[in-house]
């Protein structure tokens, strides 16, 4: 399956929700490019400008990253992908990448939230430097300020939570992803989950579309 929706409405935390209930391996495309850019590989020096920009990454060179991810997948089994496609093009080869794969998408899960609490969670987003877990300085409060629960490392701010980037984010979505859960739409595919409110009642209703679509 494929979580969609704008920067900041919870994909990530959705997804890992789920993927632990449901014993599914979670990929992140946003998590897979932002470890290139720390380790500083190819991968890493071809992207780290447009992460840091808000802008979105090349369609063949996401192409790419995926495929070779699912072909990795280690036992061949269910994945949620956290993400991907967020482009018209990008659809077409995730389709042409399950044909070869012999897999279908099931099912394309897209969160809806206001942008003035899109906002709000963006700004007091922080991340753990080192095991990379998520906080929130309102929403999901660390036990000590500034120090990650599980490692006890400092929490840093994403280079692309800053305002500016944020809007060209929300933007870019608009333009180039929206589409995307219109075709989706249109293949029976697309299920729409409310995310605003608690996260525990957001993954409530987001996992209930999940076990509906597995019925
Ligand atoms: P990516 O990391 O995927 O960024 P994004 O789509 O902008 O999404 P975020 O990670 O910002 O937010 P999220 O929806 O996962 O929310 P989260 O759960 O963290 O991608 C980054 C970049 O990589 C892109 O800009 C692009 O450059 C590139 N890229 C990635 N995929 C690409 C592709 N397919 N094609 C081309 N380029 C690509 O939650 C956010 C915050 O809110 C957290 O602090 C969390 O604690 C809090 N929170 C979550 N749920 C709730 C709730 N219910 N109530 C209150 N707070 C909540």
């Amino acid at each position: 399956m494929s979580v969609l929706g704008p920067p900041g409405s919870g994909k990530g935390t959705q997804a890992e929700l789920a993927g632990q209930r449901f014993g599914i391996a979670c990929f992140s495309t946003g998590d897979l490019l932002r470890k290139a850019v720390r380790e500083e590989s190819a991968l890493g020096g071809q992207v780290k400008a447009l992460l840091e920009a808000g802008s979105l990454v090349p369609d063949d060179l996401m192409g790419k990253v995926v495929e070779e991810k699912l072909r990795r997948l280690e036992p061949p089994g269910s994945m949620i992908l956290d993400g991907f496609p967020r482009t018209c093009p990008q659809v077409e080869i995730l389709d042409r990448i399950l044909e070869r794969l012999d897999r279908k998408l099931h099912l394309a899960l897209a969160l809806e939230v206001p942008d003035p609490e899109i906002l709000r969670r963006l700004s007091g987003r922080r991340v753990c430097r080192s095991c990379r877990a998520t906080f929130h300085v309102e929403f999901q409060v660390p036990r000590l300020a500034g120090k990650c629960d599980g490692c006890g490392k400092d929490l840093s701010i994403r280079k692309d939570d800053r305002e500016s980037v944020i809007q060209n984010r929300l933007r870019i979505y608009r333009s180039e992803t929206t589409p995307v859960l219109e075709l989706y739409r249109e293949r029976g595919l697309l299920k729409e989950v409310q995310a605003d409110g608690a996260v525990g009642d957001v993954a409530k209703r987001f996992q209930k579309e999940i076990l509906q679509a597995c019925a």
